[in-house]
């Protein structure tokens, strides 16, 4: 699991770009004054602080897999209800919250239909489940520049390209599949200014996700030939990275 990191090692890989996408999505979620929420897969609590400031602490609960975001997001939101547990099977009865949202989740789960098919469940009738991804398969997420380089060195290494939800359409199609209704599908947008070289690499020593995992497990000489690769590839900082997300919502069928 290579989302056994700690809170701010997430931050500064990942959640410099899902802070701002997290900002979108929970207008895109509808997420509104007195519903009840649960951030499905919540990371140490990105999106689940944007939810918090809507819907209040009693207003929100949150799950996910990883021991250290759990206790990151519990410490960060003294009262939230956090639960360590998986999408596909989600520990609360159903109709339990109005809205239901995975935000860059559904490519992770060993099984996103089912994943979907339980955030349906405990949502109910009449409410709202969302989620989005990154457009890895498009070459339109924010590791672009990173796969590329590690693609014109290594042809055979894996990516994220392949993962669910991350070619366009196939997130909508995944929600269809979990039975969900008037499915809505969109493209959110995000741009994150670097303003050094180092600050854009950095991040990606952390092993934090994939990429990370890659990095990781690379040897010295490894780490530094795919280093240069990125600086080629990337234009001369400053610069900026914009990423795009496929976003749907949907109606838990009746
Ligand atoms: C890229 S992070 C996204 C975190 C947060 N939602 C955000 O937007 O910053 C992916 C998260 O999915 C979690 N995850 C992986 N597999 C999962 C599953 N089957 N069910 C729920 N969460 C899962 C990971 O532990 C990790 O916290």
């Amino acid at each position: 699991m290579t989302f056994d990191v700690t809170a701010d090692a997430y931050a500064r890989f990942m959640g410099q770009y899902a802070d701002p996408l997290a900002e979108q999505f929970v207008d895109f979620a509808h997420a509104r004054t007195g519903q009840r929420a649960l951030d499905v897969g919540c990371g140490p609590g990105t999106l689940t602080a944007r939810l918090v400031e809507r819907l209040g602490t009693d207003g929100v609960a949150a799950i996910d897999p990883s021991d250290s975001f759990v206790a990151a997001t519990q410490a960060r939101f003294p009262g939230l209800d956090v639960r360590s547990g998986v999408a596909e099977r989600l520990p609360y009865p159903d109709d339990s919250f109005d809205l239901a949202v995975a935000q860059l989740v559904v490519h992770f789960m060993s099984d996103p239909v089912a994943g979907l098919t339980e955030m349906a469940r405990v949502t109910g009738p009449g409410g709202v489940v969302a989620a989005c991804v990154w457009d890895h398969a498009g070459d339109a997420g924010p590791l672009a520049a990173f796969w590329r380089a590690v693609h014109d060195i290594d042809p055979d290494a894996p990516g994220e390209a392949d993962l669910a939800g991350t070619r366009e359409g196939h997130l909508a199609q995944l929600f269809g599949e979990a039975g969900l209704q008037d499915v809505e599908p969109a493209t959110l947008s995000v741009r994150v200014r670097f303003a050094t070289f180092e600050d854009w690499w950095q991040p990606f020593t952390l092993g934090v996700g994939p990429a990370g995992g890659y990095v990781a497990a690379l040897d010295d000489e490894g780490r530094d030939v795919l280093r240069a690769r990125c600086a080629q590839l990337l234009p001369d900082a400053p610069f900026e990275i914009s990423a795009s997300a496929w976003s749907v919502r949907a109606r838990p069928g009746g």
